[in-house]
């Protein structure tokens, strides 16, 4: 397995795979690895002649009140995995490799960025289109691979692929839970015991709401309304947003009909998490 720090030895990787006419799956992380990578990792392997992974903590997606400073990170562990995994390449840059002095060109956000995450964090998708342009530009992928746990995050990617002509395919893949449901995320590495029981609030919520939706329930304001309820009740946790979205424009909508997102972001204590279900008309 190769370790790049520089662009420059990136490209000489993925340029004498392209060479020889191998595909590249690429999983873009910011490190600190769980099994939700790892399925990524596992699905690019099946899916490509080789994988390429960056490590990155992208300091263009944190607002300045946001947690970039303590994002946990462990290299080693990390290329531990990769490697156990058969990752072929990681691309692990400083942030002055990505963001040299004067850096000036980011990529806005389309209205797809405007609800959900987006309207508690409005600087964040720039950052994530920005960053994601240049892994792609870097690591010439076939494939890039990304859980829907960040669902929106799917839609915007997919949507600048379409909208700038990028010559790859963006693929989703299932969010992975703990046993008791919690979606994996290297930001539970921040709960105590006690938020980490708490944590557990946004599966209950979620779960009961796809199962009143697959009972015929199709009122968006009463299915937000009792997730809200459900989150209210629990004393560590206070809601950012529940919201529920068409997946083309990520637009509100009233009725839940053809494919729809429900979403939350739920503090506990101060880390905030995310966790969503697609709906689906024909899950029915
Ligand atoms: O989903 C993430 O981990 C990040 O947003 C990504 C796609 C690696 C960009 O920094």
């Amino acid at each position: 397995m190769e370790i790049a720090e520089t662009i420059v030895k990136a490209r000489e990787v993925v340029r004498s795979w392209r060479s020889r006419g191998l595909s590249i799956g690429l999983v873009p992380t910011m490190g600190y690895l769980h099994e939700g990578h790892a399925s990524l990792i596992r699905r690019a392997k099946e899916e490509n002649d080789q994988v390429a992974l960056s490590v990155f903590v992208n300091p263009t997606q944190f607002a300045p009140n946001e947690d970039l400073a303590k994002y946990p990170r462990d290299f080693q562990r990390d290329s531990a995995l990769c490697s156990s995994l058969g990752v072929g390449l990681i691309f692990h840059p400083e942030p002055l490799e990505m963001y040299p002095s004067g850096f000036a060109t980011y990529v806005e956000a389309p209205a797809l960025g405007l609800n959900l995450c987006g309207r508690s964090r409005p600087t964040h998708f720039r950052g994530v289109l920005t960053v994601v342009l240049k892994l792609f530009n870097i690591l010439e992928p076939t494939r890039a691979y990304f859980g829907l746990k960040d669902a929106q995050q799917f839609f915007i990617l997919k949507r600048m692929v379409t909208d700038l002509s990028l010559d790859l395919a963006v693929v989703p893949c299932p969010i992975i839970r703990e046993s008791d449901g919690l979606a994996l995320s290297s930001r539970n590495a921040y709960l105590s015991e006690s938020e980490r029981r708490a944590a557990l609030v946004l599966h209950k919520a979620l779960t009961q709401a796809e199962a009143s939706v697959l009972a015929g329930e199709t009122n968006s304001l009463q299915v937000v309304s009792a997730m809200k309820k459900i989150i209210a009740q629990e004393p560590l946790a206070k809601l950012d947003y529940a919201e529920v979205v068409e997946t083309k424009g990520l637009t509100l909508v009233n009725e839940i009909v053809g494919e729809t997102l429900v979403a939350l972001a739920v503090y506990i204590g101060q880390t905030r998490l995310i966790d969503n279900f697609l709906w689906k008309a024909n899950n029915k």
